[in-house]
């Protein structure tokens, strides 16, 4: 028998559909699962798509892979991905490749790619993006860990990943924990994008008083444009969903809690430690937080005063147009923001992240998928220290385009009571970076009143202390 290229250990939805994906590119691919039910029913209901060696025991699995031997965990993110590479470690030898598909949260692959390294095995922290389906056929793949594995590992990956005009979406993103980082923050522009689509989506219901079909068909014309995307494709098939049981528009039977599973928050987590304000992100996954506070969202709604405006939309399509340009410009800032905390986080450990090769690689298969990452590659093609996305002279113009309709959306929302809070932030993050000057001066000036804190001055160079007046 043959041995396997390529090992797939956790065959629940993720991990099934991996080593389907493997087997499919013609990969011989060992499969084991820890109760053996799931990897027996891969083979008996998929067996016949490729070459699969299914295997009962981590031994025989171990054993059924040619070396290095490569082998992918699927399991939960957590304790139990530390069980298995526990499991895993004592039956591998040196120069194996574990690599961590699943979600993990960065420092623990840190933490797993020491300890691995010591003692000899290369471990490979990868993001994989595009849900199950993505999975099937051709995810967005961000691995990290060191660059060596990444020779043979690389190769395979590329093949199974997601391709856009015949180029990968996979390459090797940096050292230990950098694949992961960048799934993450993938994941936390992924809630901003979100959050600005629903507002968008508040703003021209209200405003207009559209049904959410009509809204639909908005995206729809929106999506053959510059926000084409995988996310503003589905809005438009969500909102035109009909429930079967009420014959209602879905949207309109759907709870409106939204739920998380948590990489927002570590995104915004690792912003506040590296001091990188993701404000788009910080605002969406904050938006998740406000929709689920079903005790104070009941206390407010009948105490809280309005005060608000009436609308006054005197031209339909002008304003359907500027919410477009309000949505654009802002997703531009989260972006942005997105790029420069993988920026700070690749100074910060050393990874040496390429920005430009990452939107690259969120081109296809993954979940924020859209037309514009070309335009973020090319950026950072034109200038790879580009200090913000904001300023490369492309995006620059675009979003300058879009400012004037951007204040519109943000003061009408805030007339009429809209809540638009990432729409909102957004506008005054760029605000705040094109400010000639910043009531930080003013904030430097309490901190040495209260705290003798000290500031500098814009005139003469040091550092300087004031002794304020004692009289007051
Ligand atoms: P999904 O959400 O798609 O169901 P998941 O919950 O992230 O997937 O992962 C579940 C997988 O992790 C299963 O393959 C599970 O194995 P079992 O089918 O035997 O339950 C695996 N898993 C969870 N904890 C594990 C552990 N401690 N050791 C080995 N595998 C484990």
């Amino acid at each position: 028998m043959s041995l396997a290229q390529i090992g797939v250990t956790g065959l629940a939805v993720m991990g099934r559909n991996l080593a389907r994906n493997f087997a499919r590119n013609g990969f011989t691919v060992a499969v084991h699962n820890r109760s053996p039910q799931k990897m027996t029913s891969l083979l008996a209901e998929h067996g016949d798509e490729g070459d699969f060696i299914g295997c009962e025991s981590l031994e025989d699995f171990v054993a059924a892979l040619e070396r290095p031997r490569k082998i992918v965990i699927m399991v939960q993110a957590g304790p139990a991905t530390d069980a298995v590479i526990d499991a895993l470690v004592p039956l591998l030898d040196q120069g194996d490749i574990v690599v961590d598909a699943g979600n993990a949260h960065f420092p623990d692959t840190r933490r797993r790619e020491a300890a691995l390294r010591e003692i000899g095995l290369h471990f490979v922290g990868s993001g994989v993006s595009g849900g199950e389906e993505g999975a099937l056929l051709g995810p967005s793949i961000m691995p990290g860990g060191p660059a060596e594995s990444y020779k043979t590992l690389g190769p395979i990956l590329e093949k199974i990943s997601a391709k856009v005009d015949g180029v990968p979406c996979c390459t090797h993103v940096g050292p230990d924990g950098a694949g992961h980082f960048v799934k993450m923050v993938h994941n936390g522009i992924e809630y901003a994008d979100m959050q600005l689509i629903g507002e968008a989506y508040q703003l021209l219901r209200e405003g207009l008083d559209l049904t959410p079909a009509e809204i639909g068909d908005i995206f729809d014309e929106w999506n053959k444009g510059d926000l084409e995307s995988f996310l503003i494709e589905i809005t438009a098939e969500v909102l035109k969903q009909v429930d079967a049981r009420t014959g209602k528009p879905l949207v309109d039977v759907i709870v409106d809690e939204a739920g998380q599973k948590g990489t927002g928050r570590w995104t915004v987590q690792s912003a506040l430690d590296l001091g990188v304000p993701v404000t788009g992100i910080a605002e969406a996954t904050f938006a998740r937080a406000i929709s689920s506070q079903i005790a104070q969202r009941e206390a407010a709604r009948d105490v809280l005063s309005a005060s608000t405006s009436e609308w006054h939309i005197n031209n339909r399509d002008g304003f359907i147009e500027d919410v477009r340009l309000a949505l654009y410009a802002s997703k531009v800032v989260a972006y942005a923001q997105g790029f420069d905390q993988i920026q700070a986080a690749s100074e910060e450990y050393g990874w040496n992240v390429d920005r430009g090769a990452m939107a690259r690689i969120w081109r296809g298969g993954c979940i924020i998928r859209a037309r514009f990452l070309n335009r973020i590659t090319e950026a950072y093609e034109r200038d790879a220290d580009l200090a913000s996305l904001l300023v490369d002279p492309y995006f620059a113009n675009e979003v300058s385009d879009g400012v004037a309709a951007w204040r519109r959306v943000v003061s009408m929302a805030a007339l009429t009571g809209v809540p638009t809070p990432a729409f909102s932030s957004s506008l005054a993050y760029y605000d705040a970076l094109r400010a000639e000057r910043l009531p930080a001066a003013l904030i430097q000036g309490q901190r040495d009143f209260f705290g003798a804190h000290t500031y500098k001055r814009t005139d003469v160079e040091g550092t300087f202390h004031t002794l304020w007046s004692e009289d007051r």
